[in-house]
C-alpha cells in the first residue's frame, strides 16, 4: 500500500492484534496463547506503565470467575459489540452466560 504526503494514518491495537499473518485463529480468545504476545499495551518508550496491574486485575478476576463457575459457557457465539467512549476501541455490550 502507498501512503500519500499529508494522508492520516491510524494505528488500530485491536486490528493489530487480530492480523491473521501474525496470530493463530485471531478471533478466538485463548488465555493459554503462546504465540509471542499481543500490542494491547504498546510498546517502546510509551508503553503502559499499569501493564502489571491490568495483568494482575484481570488473572484475579478471570480467575475467580473460571473457579466460582468452572461450567461456565456462552450463551451467544457472537455477543453484541459496541462502540465504547474512546476513539478507538471497541468492546461487548454484554456476554450472556449460563452457569
Ligand atoms: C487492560 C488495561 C490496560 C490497557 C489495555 C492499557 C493500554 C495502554 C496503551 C496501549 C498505552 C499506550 C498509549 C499510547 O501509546 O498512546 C498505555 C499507556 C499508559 N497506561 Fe495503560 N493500559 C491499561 C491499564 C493501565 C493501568 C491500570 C494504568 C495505571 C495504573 C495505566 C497507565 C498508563 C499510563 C500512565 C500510560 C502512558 C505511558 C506513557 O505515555 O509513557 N494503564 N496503556
Amino acid at each position: 500500500m502507498k501512503i500519500g504526503s499529508g494522508e492520516l494514518v491510524a494505528g488500530l491495537i485491536s486490528g493489530a492484534n487480530r492480523d491473521p499473518a501474525r496470530y493463530r485463529d485471531p478471533d478466538r480468545l485463548d488465555i493459554r496463547r503462546d504465540d509471542g504476545g499481543s500490542i494491547s499495551f504498546a510498546s517502546g518508550i510509551h508503553s503502559c506503565i499499569g501493564i502489571a496491574m491490568a495483568r494482575l486485575e484481570a488473572q484475579i478476576a478471570i480467575g475467580r470467575f473460571t473457579r466460582r463457575f468452572p461450567s461456565a459457557r456462552l450463551i451467544d457465539e457472537n455477543p453484541d459489540i459496541e462502540p465504547s467512549a474512546l476513539p478507538l476501541t471497541r468492546g461487548y455490550k454484554r456476554i450472556r452466560v449460563a452457569v
